[in-house]
């Protein structure tokens, strides 16, 4: 079962890796016997991907929205380096190191309210399903039980996780496949008007003694197809929690550091939840690693004389010291270099790059938020195939379900943006022909 490389994908300039590594790997989302064979990269620099045969593409999706500084900013490099050197890693069983400390006291600094406690591990999955087991537990410990159950919303993605799957989207998700092995939670739909309000409220008057807590991606919903909610939906949902007594968890794995326009999602709606998710560009995209943080109330209520009252949870390679100093050089560049000003310029220029998309046909919807610029057709019947006509022209694009979407580094340069805009007007122009 070999990938069938026609031609076309052979370059001469193909590496020895590539070729006889391929029949070993297995590639995410991937029909390994249809889906075409990936790029092979040989270095990356700034927004660039220079592919092994000398091309270099301009990057709209900053690899899974981690990259918000580009690739290889000297300063994450520097400190990488010198982490290195010093320390890659150490167990946190019953050890701590200073790159761990720091970043977990400026991450307390950044968060509002009280926020302050964070639980470290290795992906955006496993935080969430360290913030369940945390809010499931917050119930235990306080001698309440039955509460084991979630509401999630229509359209929200949480990660491929066994837990975390069972909160995201079953429809738009990736996991319907696997509706037996997953615990039915309560999905809604997130309460934008009226009647979605009164379907929550109905939901909460019947089960709120069943729930253990709420669980958004506030502002935009990503993977589940880009889709935005404004402030108010989570200023409600902040209510229903505190109406109910329940937990309110932001996932901001996507959303956090600059990518809607403010530093944090809760940020902009003023909304403290109990417990929020980090993770992509933590360390500005150079190295996994993710965080859980909870309220003083949260922690409080694992704080007790009862071994059994402790987070059992503990990832091999939490607060990895390698990926702590890549974070905190992250985080001194959002203080040294204007992040933010950045973010409200990509969102300016993508509004008017996208806006001819508006009179294509087959095209629904253009919207904007932040460093996210969306458009979504009616359907995409071949998104690879639409790769590679981006590839064509110089850009890396990965569309999905109905959406082709940039959210392009922090630091992309007006020409950049430019070249990603157009390759989306032409490409999209010639697919849908008037
Ligand atoms: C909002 C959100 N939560 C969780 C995850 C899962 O993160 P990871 O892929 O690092 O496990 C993602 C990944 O796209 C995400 O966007």
């Amino acid at each position: 079962m070999e990938w069938k490389l026609a031609p076309s994908d052979k370059s001469p300039a193909a590496p020895a890796w590539y070729e006889a590594g391929l029949s070993h790997i297995w590639l995410p989302y991937a029909q390994m016997k249809t889906a075409r064979p990936p790029l092979p990269v040989a270095r990356t620099q700034g927004c660039r991907i220079v592919l092994a045969d000398g091309r270099e593409l301009i990057d709209g999706i900053a690899s899974w929205w981690t990259a918000c500084h580009g690739y290889n900013h000297p300063h994450i490099r520097a400190a990488v380096e010198h982490q290195l050197a010093v320390m890659p890693h150490v167990m946190l069983g019953g050890l701590v190191h200073e790159q761990a400390l720091t970043l977990a006291r400026r991450l307390a600094a950044l968060m509002p309210g009280d926020l302050d406690r964070m639980f470290f591990s290795d992906s955006g999955s496993v935080a969430v399903e360290v913030a369940m087991k945390m809010a499931v537990q917050y119930w235990l410990n306080r001698g309440i039980r039955g509460r084991t159950k979630f509401i999630a919303f229509a359209g929200g993605y949480h990660g491929d996780t066994t837990g975390a799957m069972a909160v995201c989207d079953p429809q738009s998700g990736m996991h319907a496949l696997f509706h037996g092995l997953l615990p039915k939670h309560h999905l809604l739909d997130l309460p934008r008007d009226e009647a979605s309000a009164a379907a929550l409220s109905a939901l909460l008057e019947r089960h709120a003694e069943e729930i253990t807590a709420i669980i958004v991606e506030p502002l935009v919903q990503g993977a589940g197809g880009m889709r935005f909610h404004d402030a108010e939906v989570l200023r409600r949902l902040r209510a229903a929690a505190d109406r109910y007594e329940l937990l309110l968890i932001f996932d901001e794995i996507f959303t956090g550091f600059g990518r809607t326009g403010a530093m944090f999602a809760s940020e902009t709606a003023n909304v403290v939840p109990d417990i929020v998710t980090l993770s992509k560009a933590l360390t500005g995209g150079t190295l996994p690693l993710a965080a859980t943080i909870a309220r003083r109330k949260v922690f409080e209520a694992f704080w007790s004389d009862d071994p059994a009252h402790a987070l059992m949870h503990g990832p091999t390679y939490m607060g990895n010291a390698l990926a702590c100093a890549a974070a905190n050089a992250s985080l001194d560049l959002f203080e040294r270099e204007p992040r933010l000003k950045q973010v409200a310029h990509i969102a300016a220029t993508l509004t008017c790059g996208l806006a001819p998309c508006r009179s294509l046909p087959g095209v629904k919807d253009v919207r904007v938020q932040g460093a996210v610029g969306v458009v979504e057709l009616d359907r995409i019947d071949d998104p690879g195939g639409l790769r590679a006509r981006f590839v064509a022209e110089g850009v890396f694009i990965r569309p999905f379900g109905s959406i082709v979407y940039l959210t392009p580094a922090f630091t992309i340069d007006d020409d950049e943006l430019e070249k990603l805009t157009q390759a989306v007007v032409t490409v999209l122009a010639e697919r849908c022909p008037r």
